[in-house]
């Protein structure tokens, strides 16, 4: 609490007061940059400390005092798709960090994205670091999120979202393809192509994220970076990006949340990275995998109702912004800037997505798909497939302002 006093006042010294040495920002730089056994200085200008795994962010939180550390999945995880769907070639898209060209963390520790102070004094809201905004709710009627049980919630008004939703069943894990492109985002906006998984009621909901965003207000420019996020009270006061508040336990060495993703699509030569979240049965932990490596967990016990099962997952682009549902709009891009009618030509997609519930041996096509835009006409969505034996294509995003959406 003392500590959360001292934010908010630091957020109101940042408005143009000098901070630097303030007390505030050194309790938050030591709380989230463990020491390092390697450090790594990645060409980009990122800072990758190697942090021993047992001494990572995760393990300052309270109910992971006594955690005993899951250094991989169970068998059931592991085995994420029908035998017989299983392609070789599609599943060796192989994708990488800029930083692993200078080097490679050590056994035992796990690589995780530096903290500067210069990210904490440019993050518009300083006291919010790291976080998305709490769900405020729209005051248009027409504006609705879908909920795990097929009714309707207010959506929130700083957020635009298109996606494709399955809900009506208990699912533990969810994958999907989704390209990589680097759409271009307003100061204090942020992008995303993502998966969500959720469960719990109206404004209390936990939910696990992850996919790619460009948030400059978050880091210190407009690359695209891989994320993973976590709440477990619908944003209010839990959770996070990354490892940026503890909760999340970083196992594999491959992947350093937070930092860019190495091939981004540019016109027809595209990239695409595969990302699955799954829940393991041993501590109902979620673990997240990017491509075929794992690269850790939100442990069981920060959640309440996702230790048993999602009811709602998720796949599209979120687009956050003080502009949205506004004239004039944020020019902040979805996906790849272009919208679904450009289809594999230049439109962002996800595909081969893919959902287990408790029941399911293996990962299979969700049964029903519902598509929803928050403002089809800035950022629209299309399920579409060439051929009834083709897969389906999720095609989403959109340039934001336009004459359509002024
Ligand atoms: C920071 O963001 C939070 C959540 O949106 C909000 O409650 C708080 O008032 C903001 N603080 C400042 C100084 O803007
Ligand atoms: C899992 O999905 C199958 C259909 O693929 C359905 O028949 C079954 O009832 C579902 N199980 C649960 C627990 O929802």
């Amino acid at each position: 609490m003392k500590i959360f006093l001292g934010f908010v006042i630091l957020s109101v010294l940042s408005n143009g007061i000098h901070v630097e040495g303030s007390v505030e920002i050194d309790a938050m730089l030591k709380r989230l940059n463990k020491p390092a056994v390697k450090t790594i200085y990645s060409e980009d200008g990122d800072i990758i400390d190697c942090v021993d795994i047992y001494k990572q962010p995760a393990f300052d939180h309270p109910l992971l005092k006594n955690h005993k550390i899951q250094m991989k999945p169970s068998v059931m995880l592991a085995s994420d798709e029908e035998p017989e769907n299983r392609k070789p070639s599609s599943s060796k898209m192989t994708v990488s960090q800029t930083w692993r060209e200078a080097g490679d963390c050590p056994e035992g520790t796990v690589p995780i994205l530096r903290v500067t102070r210069e990210d904490i004094t440019r993050a518009s809201n300083a006291s919010w670091f790291g976080r998305k905004a709490p769900y405020m709710a729209s005051k248009n009627p027409d504006n609705f999120r879908l909920l795990a049980d097929g009714t309707r919630t207010p959506r929130p008004k700083d957020r635009s979202e298109a996606f494709v939703v399955t809900v009506g069943s208990n699912y533990i894990a969810s994958k999907s393809d989704m390209s990589v492109w680097n759409p271009s985002v307003e100061a204090s906006d942020f992008t995303t192509s993502q998966i969500w998984m959720q469960n719990g009621p109206g404004d209390d909901f936990d939910s696990v994220e992850a996919g790619w965003a460009v948030n400059p207000d978050l880091f210190r420019d407009s690359r695209t970076r891989l994320f993973g996020y976590w709440t477990s009270d619908g944003y209010k006061t839990t959770g996070c990006f990354n490892l940026l508040c503890s909760g999340f336990v970083q196992i594999g060495k491959a992947f350093a949340l937070g930092a860019p993703i190495k091939d981004v699509s540019v016109g027809d030569k595209q990239f695409q990275i595969t990302v699955r979240l799954g829940k393991d049965s041993i501590g109902n932990n979620w673990w997240l995998k990017v491509g075929d490596e794992r690269v850790g967990y939100w442990p069981g016990s920060l959640f309440t109702y996702l230790t048993h099962s999602a009811t709602l997952v998720q796949w599209g682009g979120q687009v956050y912004s003080p502009n949205v549902r506004k004239t004039p709009h944020t020019k902040t891009q979805m996906g790849s800037g272009a919208d679904w009618s450009r289809f594999w030509d230049t439109a962002a997609f996800h595909t081969n997505f893919r959902v287990q519930n408790t029941t399911h041996l293996f990962m299979k096509y969700p049964e029903d798909l519902t598509e929803f835009a928050d403002e089809y006409d800035c950022y629209s969505t299309k399920l579409y497939r060439e051929d009834p034996d083709a897969g389906f294509y999720f095609y989403f995003g959109g340039s934001g302002q336009n004459p359509r959406c002024p």
